[in-house]
């Protein structure tokens, strides 16, 4: 296993299972799912404002951008836009002091991830 990945399970595999796949809970799928929201550029930012991500106890940024990397380009699969741009360090240091916040949370995921479900058609 490399580093990134003993990382993602250890900060991250407790809720969203070390291969991705969460089982019937609250928790999202990222296993060939994740993906669909990174065709946008407002869905890139989202996946880093959530905050399992944002307020991640991985407090260096080139850390947490390599394990986001990992999450979009192997569990995300088939759902990642082969166009993919790995995200850098310095995106995720500006993102993540934005956490997202409950009240709008859902409403919000719906519009980013329909907004970036029809950018990936078209880019298909
Ligand atoms: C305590 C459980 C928990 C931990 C730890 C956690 N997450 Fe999450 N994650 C969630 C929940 C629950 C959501 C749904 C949004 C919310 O309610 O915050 C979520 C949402 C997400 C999303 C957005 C997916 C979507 O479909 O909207 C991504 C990406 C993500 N998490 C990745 C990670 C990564 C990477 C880590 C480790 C750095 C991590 N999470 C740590 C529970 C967790």
């Amino acid at each position: 296993m490399s580093h990134t990945q003993s990382v993602y399970v250890s900060h991250c595999g407790g809720c969203h299972g070390i291969e991705g796949i969460s089982g019937p809970t609250f928790v999202p799928m990222l296993r060939n799912a994740v993906g669909s929201f990174a065709c946008t550029d407002e869905g890139r930012e989202y996946l880093i404002r959530v905050p399992g991500v944002s307020m991640s106890l991985i407090r260096d940024d080139q850390t947490l951008a390599d394990v986001m990397n990992f999450v979009l380009i192997t569990l995300g699969g088939t759902s990642t836009p082969p166009g993919f741009r790995p995200y850098t360090a310095a995106e995720v240091h500006t993102w993540r002091q934005h956490p997202l916040s409950d009240p709008e949370f859902l409403a919000l995921r719906a519009h980013v991830l329909e907004r970036s479900l029809a950018a990936c058609k078209k880019a298909k």
